[in-house]
């Protein structure tokens, strides 16, 4: 059975319920985490909940926990899930309330806080052995995107439109430069250079993302960020997707083209196994 929390409450799922008026129900007005959590180490908490603070800034609400009642109450929904000690990933969203339907805030706000936690799927091997399939798509959200909104219906059609088409990211294409995947940051491998977009409004700052340049910096991996156009996408070496739960997804295929020589490259195939090296110390307690 699965606990979560809900405003000062652990309770059942099935017996969690919030005001239908609630203005992340009505509006989409609120802003959420994904944090994986291996072997009851939660990963790089601290940023997660720098990242949520900016999202929270973004959308001018105030945090209604403290850091450490943040770590204190997600270590309890871990712990209250943990019965077969699968990795988990935790949910958590926080939302401006209940309030009578006004576009304007309400002057007295009452956040709604939410925690679930789900099993965390690994990525199967066949999966990766083969590699994903991506298709290109405008970039149809608002000009916040490095904000943690709540309010992902253009993702959602984008990812949507990706799986008619038989593929499993959409890798977005705003006025000839690539930001992101739908659910994803990326990078591209070029003549062995790891490059991604920079951090702007147009682009989720990924927690997965920043490691990843952390571990290239720390192994003296030649890495950049900079901008990608659409013709470098469609001729770099290796196409990676990045996320907290997919971890580093080697794109063998683009718009029906093959991705380099169609399989996961190298270049992928190191950075994937320095992560894992860096997972299994966090699982043993020896880094965040
Ligand atoms: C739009 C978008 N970009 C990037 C990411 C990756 O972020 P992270 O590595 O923190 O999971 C996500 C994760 O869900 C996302 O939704």
């Amino acid at each position: 059975m699965s606990i979560v929390y809900l405003n000062g409450n652990y309770l059942a799922e099935e017996d969690a319920s919030i005001s239908v008026l609630d203005r992340g129900f009505i509006f989409g007005d609120g802003v959420y985490e994904v944090i994986p959590c291996y072997g009851g180490h939660l990963f790089r908490l601290e940023q997660h909940l720098q990242r949520l603070q900016n999202s929270l800034d973004g959308i001018r609400l105030e945090n209604p926990l403290t850091d450490s009642q943040w770590q204190e109450t997600i270590k309890e929904v871990v712990k209250r899930n943990n019965d077969d000690n699968a990795d988990q990933s935790i949910y958590l969203q926080v939302t401006r309330g209940a309030a009578k339907r006004d576009h304007v805030f309400p002057d007295k706000v009452s956040q709604t806080v939410f925690i679930m936690s789900s099993v965390m799927q690994p990525v199967s091997d066949a999966k990766l052995k083969k590699g994903v399939v991506a298709i290109t798509h405008d970039d149809i959200r608002w000009r916040y995107c490095h904000i943690k909104s709540i309010a992902l219906l253009p993702n959602t059609l984008m990812r949507q439109v990706a799986r008619e088409a038989g593929a499993d990211e959409a890798i977005l294409n705003r006025d000839g430069k690539i930001t992101e995947g739908a659910a994803s940051n990326i990078f591209i491998v070029k003549d062995k250079k790891i490059i991604t977009p920079p951090k702007n409004e147009c682009l989720l700052p990924g927690i997965t993302r920043d490691l990843i340049l952390e571990i290239a910096a720390d192994s003296g991996l030649a890495h950049s960020e900079e901008e990608i156009s659409l013709a470098q996408l469609q001729d770099a070496d290796e196409i990676w997707l990045t996320s907290s739960t997919k971890e580093i997804l080697p794109v063998t295929q683009l718009d029906d083209v093959a991705v380099g020589n169609g399989k996961p490259g190298p270049c992928w195939q190191d950075m994937l196994a320095r992560y894992q090296e860096h997972k299994k110390l966090l699982r043993s307690g020896d880094a965040h």
